[in-house]
């Protein structure tokens, strides 16, 4: 039987609490299923764990995750750790040291969820953005000068390789083109004269062999508006890091909000572990409360699923995910409802064991 190694980090605030709902229903597919088996082993890395040993995780937290078939994050950043020190400790450092230069973000308004968008049909938002993950805006090359002089300055570089805007641009003209979907690029080249001019003679150049995708390219100032103004014109989005990471916090407002908005992070090689995460973060401002939404996170559990060539599961736990949002039963009250986060996993596999 297939047995699929997933570490597991909860992490902080409400990561926890998500998590758990979403290894609920991993194991009740894998017993509802009975081809494949899923064995979980959790690292209690994080915001507590760097009080406790000045570190977010172990050394060789790295060589440990190694072996793994997959990564199940819940968040990270927590009051009380300075968020570059926490994010950089764990998140970043799991991205760039295993390379998953791919961040597969789906952006997809259920039937059943909330828009605040006026005039909006289900299928009118309906996108994938792929965003970089590796390096661009993220690389975090920079430095310090003067510290607490007049002249202080802080210097932060985006670093755009040949190599990594190729790979996520390929990324996404292949996915384009294997669904039949147009390729949206979205820079910032009027005002990053060397960066986005660089990525959009890099989306160009490989659009030549990709002749049969219908592609646009949009500022990311003009592609904020449009998200909001006309979601439509939207199917496979490319972008950069930080771009991707702005255009995905308002792609979860217009298709749920942040409770219903998941991200994979890929190897498509597969030399090293995939992650796969809700996109939101630790919300300390409702975490132990049972409040938190943990849909975003049973989402990605479907995205593992995929990855691991479970798709027809994959597909399920979204239609179970909107039938749960049709029935309006059991929902967090994010979504209007009155549930807490840990009768959710039970209320979607009660509905994926259904006839
Ligand atoms: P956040 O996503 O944690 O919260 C933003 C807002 O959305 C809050 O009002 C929160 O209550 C709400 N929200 C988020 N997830 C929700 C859910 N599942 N159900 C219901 N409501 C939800 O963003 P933030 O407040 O900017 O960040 C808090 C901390 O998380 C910071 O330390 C930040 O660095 C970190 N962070 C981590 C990740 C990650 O680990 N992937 C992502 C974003 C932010
Ligand atoms: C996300 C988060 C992270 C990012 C932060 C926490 C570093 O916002 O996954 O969207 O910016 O990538
Ligand atoms: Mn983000």
């Amino acid at each position: 039987m297939k047995n699929f190694k997933i570490a597991v980090i909860a992490g902080d605030g409400i990561g926890p609490d998500v998590i758990e709902e979403g290894k609920k229903v991993l194991s009740g597919i894998a017993k509802l299923d009975g081809t494949f088996n899923v064995e979980f082993t959790d690292f209690p890395w994080g915001c507590e764990y760097y009080l406790r040993e000045g570190r977010m995780m172990p050394e060789d937290g790295l060589s440990i995750l190694k072996d793994f078939d997959a990564i199940y994050l819940g968040a990270v950043g927590y009051p009380g750790v300075p968020d570059d020190v926490s994010l950089q400790g764990l998140l970043l450092k799991i991205r760039k040291g295993f390379d998953e230069y791919i961040n597969l973000r789906p952006v997809k308004l259920l039937k059943g969820a909330p828009c605040p968008l006026k005039d909006v049909k289900e299928e009118d938002i309906d996108m994938i953005v792929v965003r970089e993950n590796s390096e661009g805006e993220y690389a975090n090359v920079g430095s310090r000068l003067y510290p607490g002089t007049e002249q202080e300055i802080a210097l932060q570089t985006g670093v755009f390789s040949r190599k990594g805007c190729e790979r996520v641009i390929r990324y996404a003209y292949e996915l384009a083109q294997k669904e039949g979907k147009s390729l949206t690029n979205i820079s910032k080249a009027n005002a990053l004269g060397y960066s986005m001019v660089f990525w959009n003679e890099i989306f160009a150049e490989v659009g030549k062999e990709y002749p049969d995708v219908p592609t646009s390219s949009l500022m990311v100032d003009a592609a904020s508006m449009f998200f909001v103004k006309n979601p439509k014109r939207f199917q496979i989005v490319v972008t950069s890091n930080l771009f991707g990471d702005i255009l995905t916090d308002l792609g979860a407002a217009i298709a749920g909000g942040m409770g219903l908005a998941a991200g994979a992070n890929l190897n498509p090689e597969k030399n090293f572990p995939s992650m796969f995460e809700p996109i939101h973060g630790s919300a300390p401002d409702i975490a132990g409360k049972g409040l938190a939404n943990p849909l975003a996170a049973i989402w990605s559990v479907s995205q593992m699923l995929d990855f691991f060539g479970e798709e027809t599961w994959g597909q399920k736990v979204i239609d179970a995910i909107e039938t749960l949002l049709l029935e309006k039963k059991t929902l967090t009250p994010d979504l209007g409802g009155t549930a807490k986060t840990d009768e959710i996993g039970a209320a979607i596999l009660e509905i994926l064991g259904r006839k």
